[in-house]
């Protein structure tokens, strides 16, 4: 059969279901259901609503009644295709379920955490990492993954900046986009990948306060230059399913907002996949104070673009029946919705063969390729923030005696990170063991945690997921393991303290008032410090944190955020130099919580001298540049070259660097170009990332690096015009290594 045949036949198909469905069952279609299964759901999204109340079982008696188009959080493939049994079962017309779920990063394999990825200005392998994730969540019957996360986040006190590529448009589209070809493996989902969900649309990222699920407060100009790019880069990559965010933007809660989805998803990208909540984001409707009850919440969640409510208990587009007779909601818009959710099920294969193959998830989930992906992915993500006389790379046959401090350097469990459920904590290597691993017969690596690991003030919303809080341990005796951490790096040739936050001081429900270590960390550093063993940092984290005293004391400091399941294998490769650490910071490193939110892209305004002077009481330059990043070579910049010195609309100047590796190894280097627009018809940015390129060059080596600059990087959306412009205006231009680099050459867009 040709594929118009087929997708004829699949169009038929969908009409003669829609023909025959009551509203009822296509308000089930329109309705996915989380299942708790083994887990205390009470809690579930901090909404309360459980008590007394068998939530998989009041899933599985909707099953049964033709209640339900889709599931979430099954992820055991006999449990998949059991569900999937009552769902065929449970409706007259045999419709299938599609089963999303969190794929982060990673489901058994675990990769670094999202903004790691990002700090690895890779794009392969965060597409290569991805697609593991996809044929990983696929081989358990996980159709379709709420990720990747698309918000831009500009201050740090928001946990879910971790689920993000960190603060700027350009990087954070990129990031997205190769996140949606790793997931989905093109338009059409291929067999062994997962449908992608870019969330949350829109602006979830600029929380106020960086309170998690407050209210935004975003400028038009924002939106367009800075808020909505990775989201358009996720779906011009295909992405199949958007889902919309918590909160309030402009007073309209973002699940409710026509603008956002019917005219700027559908109408002005020409997204055709479909659209879900966020979890109990349509009740929330009313929560917010928006919609008058449920009925009212339904029609307009609907109205405004959303096709698929996720809930816990009790959803709302249950009462889709009853905002049609109230004419609030039209059959139309309902059918719309559902024609889209079926056409996802057909596109899947679903009406084919629903079930998936029992025997052979464990071998694709055991496949040891899939560690080797999320190990040099690690190796690719850390960033060497600091390293004074050259400390790392350690000299294997020059070191005797290692100490490793710090609860968090022999944590499996947050080795991980947040946003992971199937885990195989057996496999995972802490970085104490992947420092013993290495080391080998070689040198001696004692272990001391020194503190007992932190807790939260506040209990985490993951906390109804075993072992989501480190264990307190009992007869910790905090001044006798201060010292024997002390001891024990005293004698030592080299003492690796890890620092950070523990995994569930960060994600979702995960914000912060401040920035500092939690427990005694700090303490911790400064006693291993003063032994006068030289002194690593290893910063666990999925954010910038408070660590200026370690940057002005400790002579390296290397980030290696959470790096997964071999990420104690990757941490020791780095620090034994067997690869040079090439990431980058995706975004600003701010030196206290006072600063934030601090971003290199900020525009200039009254006394640009005095911009790092604007608070009276601190330094305003960040600890880290956005961008920065050591290696353990040395690269040299060429002169920055243009073909040509003013362009007009349509056309381009390319933009050469000669790039030169001054050290003696070969290396990965994160070559960025940054722009400055001089004026305009409104006041640009004082620099601005428009490309960037990781390469390895080798040692001696020289490589020419050049980038396009046409209307696609220099236009930006003006909000006093309300659309895109391209000024004729002066530009200047560097190419570097770090957001601080000089804009040395020259062009100018002339007027067409
Ligand atoms: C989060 C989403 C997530 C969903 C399902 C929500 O609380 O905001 O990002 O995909 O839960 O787990």
């Amino acid at each position: 059969m040709t594929d118009e045949t087929t997708n004829e036949l699949s169009e038929a198909l969908i009409e003669r279901l829609l023909a025959e469905m009551t509203l009822e069952e296509k308000a089930g279609q329109l309705t996915q259901f989380f299942y708790f299964a083994g887990i205390d759901a009470a809690g579930a999204d901090g909404i309360g609503q459980g008590e007394n109340v068998d939530q998989p079982a009041t899933v599985e008696a909707a099953l049964r009644e033709g209640r339900v188009g889709s599931l979430l959080f099954v992820r055991h493939p006999a449990e998949v295709n059991r569900l999937q049994r009552l769902t065929i079962e449970g409706n007259r017309h045999g419709i299938p379920a599609l089963f999303g779920f969190d794929v982060i990063h990673g489901l058994r394999t675990i990769l670094p955490v999202p903004i790691a990825l990002a700090a690895s200005w890779d794009l392969e392998i965060i597409e290569q990492g991805q697609a593991v994730a996809a044929r990983e969540a696929r081989a358990v019957g996980i159709h379709w993954t709420f990720a990747p996360m698309c918000d831009i986040a500009r201050d740090p006190r928001w946990g879910r900046i971790i689920e993000g590529a960190g603060e700027d448009p350009v990087l954070g589209a990129a990031v997205a986009a190769a996140q949606v070809r790793g997931f989905q493996g093109g338009r059409t989902v291929a067999p062994d990948r997962v449908i992608a969900g870019p969330k949350h649309f829109a602006g979830y990222g600029f929380a106020i306060g960086g309170r998690d699920y407050d209210e935004v407060d975003i400028s038009d100009a924002q939106m367009w230059n800075v808020v909505l790019p990775p989201f358009r880069a996720a779906i011009q990559a295909g992405a199949g399913n958007v889902m919309t965010a918590y909160m309030d933007r402009n007073g309209i809660p973002a699940t409710g907002d026509p603008w956002l989805f019917r005219e700027v998803l559908r109408d002005t990208w020409g997204f055709d996949g479909f659209v879900v909540s966020d979890a109990q984001a349509v009740h929330n409707l009313r929560t917010h104070g928006f919609a008058a009850d449920l009925s009212d919440a339904a029609a307009r969640a609907l109205n405004a673009g959303c096709d698929l409510e996720m809930v816990v208990f009790d959803p709302a587009y249950a009462h889709l029946p009853d905002a049609v007779a109230a004419g609030t909601v039209s059959v139309e818009t309902i059918d719309a919705s559902v024609r889209r959710l079926l056409r996802v099920k057909v596109e899947l294969g679903l009406f084919d063969d629903p079930f998936v193959d029992e025997a052979r998830a464990n071998e694709v989930l055991g496949d040891p390729s899939h560690r080797v992906v999320a190990r040099t992915a690690a190796e690719r993500t850390a960033v060497l923030l600091k390293n004074d006389g050259a400390l790392l790379p350690l000299d294997a046959a020059a070191v005797g005696t290692i100490a490793v401090i710090g609860p968090l350097a022999d944590s499996r469990r947050d080795t991980l990170g947040p946003w992971v459920f199937d885990h195989d904590l057996g496999e995972t290597v802490t970085i104490l063991e992947g420092l013993r691993h290495r080391a080998g017969a070689g040198a001696r690596v004692d272990y001391a945690p020194g503190i007992r690991p932190a807790q939260r003030m506040i209990p985490s919303m993951f906390d109804m997921f075993p072992g989501n809080t480190p264990v307190d341990p009992a007869d910790f005796d905090d001044e006798a393991e201060l010292q024997r951490a002390a001891d024990l790096a005293a004698g030592a040739d080299v003492a690796f303290v890890v620092i950070g936050e523990w995994q569930h001081m960060i994600g979702e429900g995960a914000s912060r008032s401040s920035l500092e270590l939690p427990g005694r960390q700090l303490e911790l550093l400064q006693r291993v410090h003063a032994t006068g063993t030289p002194v690593v940092a290893l910063v666990m984290n999925g954010r910038p944190l408070d660590i200026g005293w370690a940057a002005e004391h400790v002579p390296a400091i290397l980030d290696v955020w959470y790096p997964g399941t071999h990420g104690g294998h990757a941490v020791a490769n780095l620090v034994f130099g067997d690869v040079s650490p090439a990431g980058r910071l995706p975004f600003t490193w701010p030196r206290s919580v006072g600063q934030v939110p601090l971003i290199y892209s900020h525009t200039i305004s009254h006394q640009p001298a005095m911009q790092h002077r604007r608070y009276w009481d601190d330094d305003g330059t960040p600890l880290y540049p956005f961008g920065h990043g050591l290696s353990y070579s040395r690269f040299r910049y060429g002169p920055v070259e243009v073909d040509r010195a003013t362009i007009v609309d349509g056309e381009t100047v390319t933009v050469s660097v000669d790039v030169t590796n001054e050290g003696e190894r070969a290396a990965d280097e994160v070559v960025q170009l940054y722009v400055h627009q001089v004026h305009g018809t409104a006041s640009r940015p004082v620099r601005e990332l428009k490309g960037f390129r990781r390469i390895p060059i080798a040692a001696g080596a020289t490589e020419r690096v050049s980038f396009a600059l046409g209307r696609e990087q220099l236009a930006y959306w003006n909000s006093a015009v309300r659309d895109w412009v391209l000024d004729a205006a002066p530009f200047r231009v560097g190419v570097g290594g770090d957001s601080t680099v000089a804009l040395t050459a020259a062009f100018t867009v002339a007027a067409s």
